[in-house]
Formats: C-alpha cells, sequence, structure tokens
C-alpha cells in the first residue's frame, strides 16, 4: 500500500551543511514510514489517532508515534512488522511518480560511472518524476548546482512535490525548469549531463555546448534501438569520445542453511545507460582503428553515420 505523502512532513534534522534528508529521532506525527513485514513492505504516513488496516489485522498509528526507529508492532491478529523511516532507495521507489523513474540500482551506477561530485555543476532532462534528481542533489550537495529541464507541467509539479517532501523544503542547489530543453536551455555551463528521455539524440548538440571539456555525458534509454541511434549520433557529432553502453543487472539472493539460491524477487529490464565524455572545443575525437562488424551500417542502415565509416 503506498499513500500520498503528507505536506506537513517535518523537516529533516540532519546537518544543514549536508541536506542529507536523513530524520533522526523518535517517530513524529506528519512522517511518512516504511513498515517491514515477512515479505514486504508498505509506506504509510503517521496521523494521530488513525488505524493502518491489512488483511491481517489494524495497526493504530499511536502504536508507532514516539517510538524510536526499529520498533516492532503487532497487528490486532499478531502479525509483527518492523518500522522505519524510508532510506532514499525505498522513497524513491515508493513514492508518487507520473514518469517512469531510474531505479536505484541503475541511479548508483550513474552516480559513480558519471563522477557526480560535491559541488557538481549537473544538467538534467527530463526531471519525470524527480527520483534521479533525489541522487543527484544529495550527491551534489548544497554547493552545487542541478538544473533539471522537464516538458510536462504535472510531471514537473510533481517533481517538486517528491523533492521537497524527501528534503523537508526547498534544495537551495536546485533550479528546476519547465520547457523542451532544446528551446529553453540556460546559458549555464556543467560538469556532467543525464539525458532520460525518448530522443535523447536530439539534445547531445544542445548539451555538448554547454559542457566544460571533459564532462561526461550520460544518456538512460529503454530499448536496445534508442541506444544504438543515441551512440552513432555521438560518434557522428565527433566532439565526444567513443561512447560505452552497459546495462546493470542486480540479482538478489537467498542463503537460509543449505537453502542458498538466487532469490525469485528481482527486476527484469529496466534501461542502457550510455557514456561519453566531452573533448576540448574544436576538438575532433580520433578515428576508430577498428573497423564496424560487416554489414553494420550497410545499406539497410539508415541512421547517423560516424565519421570514417565507407557505406559497403
Ligand atoms: C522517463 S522520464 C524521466 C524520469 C526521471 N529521470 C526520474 O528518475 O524520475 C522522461 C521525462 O522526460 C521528459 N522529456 C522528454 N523530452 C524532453 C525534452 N526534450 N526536454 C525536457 N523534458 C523532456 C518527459 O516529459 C518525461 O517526464
Amino acid at each position: 500500500m503506498t499513500e500520498t505523502p503528507s505536506p506537513s512532513l517535518p523537516a529533516p534534522d540532519g546537518d544543514p551543511a549536508t541536506l542529507s534528508g536523513v530524520r533522526h529521532g523518535l517517530l513524529q506525527v506528519g512522517e511518512r514510514i516504511a513498515l517491514h513485514g515477512s515479505s514486504k513492505r508498505y509506506s504509510i504516513t503517521l496521523t494521530a489517532g488513525a488505524v493502518w488496516h491489512t488483511t491481517k489485522g489494524g495497526i493504530p498509528h499511536d502504536d508507532l508515534i514516539g517510538q524510536p526507529e526499529g520498533t516492532v508492532v503487532k497487528t490486532t491478529s499478531g502479525f509483527p512488522f518492523v518500522a522505519f523511516r524510508p532510506l532514499l532507495e525505498e522513497y524513491t521507489v515508493s513514492m508518487p511518480r507520473g514518469a517512469t523513474v531510474i531505479y536505484p540500482k541503475d541511479a548508483s551506477y550513474i552516480l559513480m560511472f558519471t563522477d557526480i561530485f560535491p559541488g557538481a555543476r549537473v544538467l538534467e532532462a527530463g526531471a519525470g518524476s524527480g527520483a534521479l534528481s533525489l541522487s543527484l542533489l544529495r550527491a551534489i550537495g548544497p554547493t552545487g548546482r542541478l538544473y533539471s529541464y522537464e516538458r510536462r507541467e504535472d510531471f514537473a509539479a510533481g517533481a517538486r512535490r517528491n523533492v521537497e517532501q524527501f528534503f523537508g523544503g526547498p534544495h537551495p542547489a536546485w533550479d528546476l525548469r519547465l520547457g523542451d530543453l532544446n528551446q529553453v536551455i540556460g546559458p549555464e555551463t556543467v560538469d556532467r549531463a543525464i539525458l532520460d528521455m525518448l530522443a535523447p539524440w536530439e539534445c547531445v548538440d544542445a548539451v555538448h555546448d554547454h559542457f566544460v571539456p571533459g564532462g561526461w555525458l550520460c544518456c538512460y534509454v529503454a530499448t536496445t534501438t534508442q541506444m544504438g541511434r543515441v551512440m552513432d549520433t555521438i560518434r557522428a557529432h565527433g566532439g565526444w569520445m567513443e561512447p560505452t553502453a552497459v546495462e546493470v543487472n542486480a540479482r538478489p539472493w537467498h542463503a537460509e542453511g543449505l537453502a542458498i539460491r538466487p532469490g525469485h524477487a528481482g527486476r527484469g529490464h529496466t534501461g542502457f545507460i550510455v557514456h561519453a565524455r566531452r573533448l576540448a572545443d574544436g576538438v575532433k575525437a580520433p578515428l576508430r582503428r577498428r573497423r564496424p562488424a560487416p554489414g553494420a551500417y550497410g545499406p539497410d542502415y539508415h541512421g547517423p553515420r560516424p565519421p570514417g565509416v565507407v557505406t559497403e
């Protein structure tokens, strides 16, 4: 069960210098908490006098309010649940969403391999539900700058709600802008950019002009045809190093005594992560020495053509 978060959530009481979104102390009214059952977890917002109903009986919210994290509460039929504040990962997958979010396994890879650092200037499009914005803001911190572009007003509003709910208010490093990236891109210079949209190849030119030399571009796409198109667009542009692509697979395991096997739960395909590094101004990527596979750019290929590739 997932509830819409309450707008009256108390502010995080963590160190304001890091703005982590982490809260401490006893559980309070208005806080969103995760209830961990034997195989599932649920998200509720603590409300004085309310009862959380399950098929195994109810739990009065008052049994949780004023208790520390890690408290065990039982339903009226005796089923135990453990209460914790949701971590960023749990918050991201249970928050309200309009657009499909980047899942934590991919977001964590993106943070490392796009080399997101405290103080970084990062461009992101589209903001969607704000899932990646949350991870980016936490990594760059209040001294960084995140320019998030979103062309749908309803999605931008949802992303703002999710981000402000998590951090307990507006994040000082966040600049959420409404509009199509190609049309409304600002004058900012950025160290890193992440494009999570249907047609990232349409924005490769625009973001190139805003990058510092050596900056990383990351494109997140759902299908192999999108992956091929964006990689060949990056090669054809010439102002980037050879792009790379990866799919991140995380497989949960079950280990109990002699019963050790891959877990039944697990997420299937989510997306592909494409990375490319920005070259210095005016520099063109060295031609690849390795020939593409026969037929790769043959007569049936109608996409962007990297320099030096001959039509067979
Ligand atoms: C898959 S969602 C992004 C999800 C987001 N990364 C997250 O983790 O919550 C793709 C978003 O890109 C937006 N979009 C697509 N093309 C765009 C463009 N050219 N400029 C700005 N936003 C764009 C769409 O409206 C949509 O909300």
